[in-house]
This record gives structure tokens, C-alpha cells and sequence, in this order.
């Protein structure tokens, strides 16, 4: 059995549907909130699962600045309660952590062994949740990915869909690069690691995990709007214009180079994901084909 930590998540939603029903539990946070710490052990207790994805995270960036202590709860201590249970039963653990734990300075891609240095609270949380799980629990893989997107949730591409629909002028960063990352591509990936885990001490460790390519949220945002219309959609927006990162301030700071170098994914597990512009088409057709935006 696999337990996925995450029920309507981006990430959770896309295993779901690659992961057929009868072998896999997925948790939300009704059912296990990770605020309360004590509620995991018990959980994993029940369901005995062999394997453990943790889909679930504080993924709202600005607010975990002031929301401090609940971000590390949820990115950080839980972790450290899951890596003790899955290392006293056995048991293996793929989790989920983000660009932001780079630094994001010049240009180069960055590899696993960058030395980090998060830009923002989130970052730190997601960074400290590694250390504590890879501590914890021998048999772990932890995918370090970047701008996540689906038909679920919220997120950038649904964002400027919406924006895109009223609004005939708009500013999008354009200084900050990075690979926009399909969740089901990374859901996909999950699975092909799973299922190509050879011996811990050779499997477990870090990997950057993201979209092949890389662009700017100017781009990205030109992109989406151009394969849009592409499918049959009217949109209002006329102008998109670019912006640098100091005309757009957010509480939490962002990174400028997020791109990641995949190179120790490829080695190891022969696993490239899609271009970013290939999967942003197949999202945006199960969008128009579901009505949804
Ligand atoms: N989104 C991005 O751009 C991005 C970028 C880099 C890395 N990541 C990482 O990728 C992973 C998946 O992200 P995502 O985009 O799928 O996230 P998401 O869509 O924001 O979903 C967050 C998930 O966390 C669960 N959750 C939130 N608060 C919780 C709590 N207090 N207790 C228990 N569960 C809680 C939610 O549970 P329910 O299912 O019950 O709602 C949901 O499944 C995360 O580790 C994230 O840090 C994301």
C-alpha cells in the first residue's frame, strides 16, 4: 500500500490519476492535519503503508513570512515524524522540495551539490524538511522542483488565464527564469523512481526535478496566452509587458536563477521531463476540454 500524504493538492491530484485506487490511501489534511504532529504516527500506524509520498506542504510563499512557525510545522516537523516511522518500519519516503532552497544567483543551472541558501522563510522550511527527512530515514528521495502547474488548485497558468479574460494590460516579471513543471510530469517521475529503486544506499539522496527548458514568467504568461487563443479562446488581453522583480514586490523574496541542472536524474534513473511549452499544451487542452477555468 502507498499512502500519499495530500488529497486535492497539484501534485496529490495527478498521482491520483496515475495510481490505480485499490493500492494507494491519499490523506488530506481533514484527516491528518499536520499541525498536530501527534496525529501522523498514529495514522502511519494503521495503515502500515510500504511506501510514503508526502504531497503535502505550507506552499503559500508570501504568508509563511508571517506565518512562521506554522510553515515549519507543516515543511519541516512533520517530516521529521514521518522519516522516524518509515525508518522504524521499513518503510520508503519521496517527498517534495522546491528551487527556492538555492540561492538563485547568476545564471548557471544548479545542481544538488550548489551549496543552498534559501531567499525566503518557505525556502528554509522546505530545506530544513529535507535535512530533517534524509536524517531520519535512510530510504528517502527528495525531488527539489520549481513552478508547479496543473488543471488543479491554484497556480500560475489558472492565474493569468483569469487575469487574461478582463484585462487588456498587464505586468509580468520578467527577470526571474526558471522551468515550469507539469504536476503530472513530476507525479509520473514519482512512480518511474519508485518502481526503479534499487538499493537504498544507491537510490536514496536529492534530485532536481523539473520542467526540460527553461523561460521567464513573461514568457511563460506570452505562452499560455498564445496556445489559449491557439484552442478557440477569446481573451481581452492586448499588451503583456515586461517587468523587473523590483516593480512587483512581494513579502517573500524571489530568486532570479531558478534554473536546476537534472543531470544526476538522467544518470541515474534515465528520466527527462517534457520541454516546459510541450506539457503546458497538454494541460491547457484537458483545461479547454474540461471547461475549466
Ligand atoms: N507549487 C509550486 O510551485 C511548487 C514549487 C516547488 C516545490 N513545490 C513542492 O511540491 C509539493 C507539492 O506541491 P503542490 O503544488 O501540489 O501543493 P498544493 O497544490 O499547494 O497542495 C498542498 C497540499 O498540502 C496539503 N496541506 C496543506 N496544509 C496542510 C496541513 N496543515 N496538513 C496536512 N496537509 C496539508 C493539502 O492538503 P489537501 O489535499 O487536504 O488540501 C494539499 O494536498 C510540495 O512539497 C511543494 O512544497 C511546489
Amino acid at each position: 500500500m502507498t499512502l500519499i500524504f495530500g488529497k486535492s493538492g497539484q501534485v496529490a491530484s495527478s498521482l491520483k490519476r496515475l495510481l490505480p485506487p485499490q493500492h494507494a490511501l491519499f490523506v488530506g489534511a481533514d484527516e491528518c492535519n499536520f499541525a498536530n504532529l501527534d496525529l501522523i504516527a498514529p495514522l502511519l500506524d494503521r495503515v502500515q503503508p510500504k511506501d510514503i509520498i508526502v504531497c503535502s506542504a505550507y506552499t503559500q510563499v508570501d504568508k509563511a513570512e508571517t506565518e512562521r512557525d506554522l510553515a515549519e510545522k507543516i515543511n519541516h516537523f512533520s517530516l521529521e515524524k514521518i522519516g522516524s516511522w518509515a525508518a522504524k518500519n521499513n518503510a520508503r519516503v519521496v517527498s517534495y522540495s522546491t528551487d527556492y532552497v538555492y540561492p538563485g544567483e547568476g545564471e548557471a543551472a544548479q545542481s544538488e551539490e550548489s551549496p543552498t541558501q534559501p531567499a525566503n522563510w518557505y525556502g528554509e522550511t522546505k530545506l530544513r524538511g529535507e535535512t530533517a527527512l534524509l536524517k531520519s530515514c535512510p530510504r528517502t528521495v527528495i525531488l527539489r522542483t520549481s513552478w508547479v502547474y496543473s488543471e488543479y488548485g491554484h497556480n500560475f497558468v489558472k492565474t493569468m488565464l483569469k487575469l487574461a479574460r478582463d484585462r487588456s494590460e498587464l505586468n509580468i516579471v520578467a527577470d526571474q527564469v526558471g522551468a515550469p513543471t507539469y504536476a503530472e510530469d513530476l507525479a509520473k517521475a514519482t512512480l518511474q523512481i519508485l518502481g526503479a529503486w534499487t538499493s537504498d544506499q544507491d537510490t536514496s539522496g536529492v534530485y532536481n526535478c523539473a520542467g526540460g527548458g527553461s523561460t521567464s514568467w513573461f514568457f511563460f504568461a506570452n505562452a499560455i496566452f498564445e496556445k489559449w487563443r491557439i484552442l478557440g479562446h477569446t481573451l481581452a488581453i492586448q499588451n503583456v509587458h515586461p517587468i523587473a522583480s523590483e516593480r512587483y514586490p512581494t513579502p517573500a523574496k524571489r530568486p532570479k536563477n531558478s534554473r536546476l541542472n537534472q543531470t544526476k536524474l538522467l544518470r541515474k534513473f534515465d528520466i527527462r521531463l517534457p520541454n516546459w511549452d510541450q506539457s503546458l499544451e497538454t494541460c491547457l487542452r484537458r483545461l479547454h476540454e474540461n471547461s475549466d477555468v
